[in-house]
């Protein structure tokens, strides 16, 4: 029952975001804020890394968090995961962990971030700590335009590269379901992911001229550079990502904290630069 397969990286992912979690709660320790732990798509507890033949089973995030006592804990715990065997597996776990101040719902984590940012409006001295899971794209790009102006430091796994950028066909052949899914996503028109990926060029022989569709080298690199740029504009900073590639050096995904707190992004980045550096 536990989650898919992940390989070393998801081991990486969750080492980062555990001394992100350290050094937020190291800092929070100093203030009188009231402080929720969010995880929107949370998982069962426990991963397979490996393959069918030859894996270990390690904690998942949310095991990892709930762990953290020192040298304060959250003052909420709030896990979502849509599917309800692995809620209750979750909830049985990080339950026997943590017995005060844990909630676990099977619902949808777009719907639940809205209420998220309800909660956090609501009183002022409120912050959260987010973290953003998805296998796919199955989050929304609305669901991150709620925390606007919020106090919220978010960690995202973006699937730029398993996700979005397979989307993207070579000549543009994009049916209307996946633009609706990829707009839904990015948040971004058609139009200016079009302009920003791809590029039509006059190509000339002996029977004339025609006009072809190249999709750019970059793409990957370009997708994350509009995706971040939206982002600023609801949180103002964005850190280096944590580059995830695949065994043939294939970008995977993108994974980055945005904040509107400096000193938030500096502790990013130095968590980040130091794994890149391994890869
Ligand atoms: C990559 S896994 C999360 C792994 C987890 N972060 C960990 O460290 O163990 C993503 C999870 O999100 C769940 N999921 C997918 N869509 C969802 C949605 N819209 N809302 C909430 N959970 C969802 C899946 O069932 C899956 O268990």
């Amino acid at each position: 029952m536990e989650n898919e397969f992940g390989g070393s990286w998801t081991e990486t992912k969750i080492e980062i975001l555990e001394k992100y979690t350290f050094a937020y709660l190291t800092i929070m320790n100093k203030y009188p804020f009231h402080i929720t732990y969010f995880d929107g798509f949370a998982g069962s507890g426990e991963i397979k890394i490996g393959n069918e033949d030859d894996y270990k089973v390690i904690e998942g995030a949310a095991q990892k968090i709930v762990d953290i006592g020192s040298p304060r804990s959250f003052d909420i715990y709030y896990f979502v995961e849509k599917d309800e065997t692995k809620k209750q597996r979750l909830e049985a776990t990080v339950k026997s962990k943590r017995s005060n101040n844990v909630f676990v719902v099977a619902e949808d984590c777009n719907v639940v971030l809205e209420r998220l940012a309800g909660f956090l409006r609501k009183n002022k001295m409120r912050r959260a700590l987010v973290f953003l899971d998805p296998f796919g794209m199955n989050l929304d790009w609305s669901s991150i335009e709620n925390l606007k102006g919020l106090g919220v430091d978010l960690w995202l796994l973006s699937p730029t590269g398993v996700g979005a950028n397979r989307l993207l066909k070579k000549d543009l052949n994009i049916s209307e379901a996946w633009w609706k899914r990829l707009e839904k996503f990015f948040g971004i028109d058609r139009d200016l992911i079009t302009k920003s990926i791809y590029k039509e060029e006059i190509v000339t022989d002996l029977f004339g001229s025609r006009t072809i569709i190249t999709k750019s080298s970059k793409a990957n690199n370009k997708l994350f550079e509009i995706y971040t740029e939206k982002i600023k504009t609801i949180f103002g900073l964005v850190s280096n990502p944590y580059v995830i590639v695949n065994r043939n050096n294939s970008l995977m995904y993108h994974f980055f904290c945005a904040s509107n707190n400096a000193s938030a992004i500096k502790i990013a980045n130095d968590l980040v630069n130091k794994h890149n550096k391994k890869i």
